[in-house]
């Protein structure tokens, strides 16, 4: 979890000091009406919260409870119906601002028969980056996520989890200060989420601001500082999560292993104030995940056979690096909703009248470290995608590139 022993390390950045409000909402209405302009659907209903700089703040909530639809309304996609946002102090349709945010939405919306090495470099080009920065850059969150055995691969063949890869890594391309995640972990292995999970704190602990969407709650339990709980398009429940978990109808103490007789003693002081029905002595019990993890670990030292999975929590040298709020490519995220490739994207959705986070997968994966990859990346083919379907992925890409940077085809 950010802490702010953790935060205070990290040097500010340029104009911003740790407290600064990074999202502010007031009031916020959306009201989705139909075809004759008749309210169809509340889907945010009043809300008000504000995140502030390095922090990990869960938007949690049941099924169409507004959590889309507000990261929507963050990312200047959707306007909304009533109430304000500021983000960074500005709009969120100010182009400087959107330049600033990386989005992993749920669904990627990637060329098919690029593989992920032109696939970052696709969208390292629509934020202008300089030819060297990009491919440094994609090195670095290639093997970052974990992907660098399947390098030479279309991602269009990846499995779900290794997709999540690398939409984590397009989401970090530009470096962004504020990143909104929809459902990061999900398709991701144990390890996976754990380095995701790993990256979430890293990224925060360096400044950056994380916004995160997921119904794993016990994933949203291990990285968030503070939370929001859905219901209706309404908060239900707002606050830290240690003062909003906490239960102060008990108390724990956790110690080493006890003599008996210590414990003996322990307990008849208790008894004299506690009926003794209420009293519970156990041993605490770790997670499944840190169990899960250990066995694994475990086996590596034993250099015991595995899949190819490798992980050491690195991030990339860039993220580590601290970002000034006034880098970056102004028209970014703009470009980026329009870059969204046509022909593998997935059915429009309900937004669809706003523009579409073309990227809609990418700025935020970087979230972790280099995580293991799945083991049929190592015995793949290099490359697998039929040549001319590939050529016509580059070449519309780069048509793509071209129209939206008013340049020539390259
Ligand atoms: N474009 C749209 N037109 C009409 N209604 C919409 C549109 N987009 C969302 N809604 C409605 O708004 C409400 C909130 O949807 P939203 O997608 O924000 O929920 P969510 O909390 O993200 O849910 P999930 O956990 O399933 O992703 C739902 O009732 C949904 O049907
Ligand atoms: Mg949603």
């Amino acid at each position: 979890m950010n802490t702010p022993q953790a935060a205070s390390l990290e040097p500010a950045t340029q104009a911003t000091t740790a407290s600064e409000v990074v999202v502010s909402v007031r009031g916020l209405t959306k009201v989705f009406k139909d075809f004759w302009g008749r309210p169809k659907a509340r889907a945010v209903d009043g809300v008000d919260f504000e995140v502030r700089r390095g922090e990990v703040f869960g938007l949690l909530g049941p099924n169409g409870s507004g959590k889309s639809t507000t990261v929507k309304m963050l990312l200047g996609l959707l306007h909304q119906t009533k109430g304000h946002i500021e983000v960074f102090g500005h709009s969120p349709r100010h182009v400087l601002t959107k330049s600033r945010i990386g989005y992993l939405p749920e669904e990627s919306y990637l060329y098919r028969y690029l593989n992920s090495g032109e696939t970052l470099d696709f969208f390292g080009r629509l934020f202008e980056l300089p030819a060297g920065e990009r491919r440094q850059r994609a090195e670095q969150l290639i093997e970052m996520v974990g992907l660098s055995q399947a390098r030479t691969r279309s991602v269009g063949e990846f499995s779900k989890g290794m997709q999540r890869r690398i939409g984590l890594a397009q989401a970090l391309i530009n470096d962004p200060d504020l990143i909104i995640l929809d459902e990061p972990t999900s398709g991701l292995d144990p390890i996976g989420c754990r380095e995701v999970k790993d990256l979430i704190l890293a990224l925060a602990r360096r400044g950056k601001t994380v916004i995160l969407c997921s119904h794993l709650l016990a994933d949203v339990e291990d990285v968030c500082d503070r939370v929001v709980i859905y219901y209706g398009g309404r908060i239900q429940a707002m606050g830290p999560l240690g003062d909003l978990l906490a239960n102060r109808e008990s108390v724990r103490i956790t110690t080493p292993a006890l003599p008996r007789e210590t414990l003996r003693q322990v307990l008849e002081v208790i008894r004299r104030d506690v009926a003794e029905d209420k009293i519970r002595v156990d041993n605490p019990t770790q997670n499944l995940e840190s169990y899960f993890l250990e066995v694994v670990r475990q086996a590596r030292a034993n250099a015991s056979a595995t899949s190819g999975a490798t992980s050491d929590n690195r991030v990339a040298a860039y993220l580590r690096a601290d970002a000034s709020p006034e880098k970056a490519g102004d028209k970014l995220l703009e470009r980026l909703t329009q870059a969204r490739p046509a022909e593998t994207a997935p059915a429009p959705s309900p937004v669809a009248s706003a523009p579409v986070p073309a990227l809609e997968t990418g700025r935020l994966a970087a979230l972790t470290g280099k995580s293991p990859a799945p083991a049929p990346v190592e015995t793949a083919p290099a490359v697998s995608a039929p040549a001319p379907a590939r050529e016509a992925d580059l070449k519309q890409a780069n048509e793509k590139l071209s129209a939206l940077l008013g340049k020539k085809p390259q």
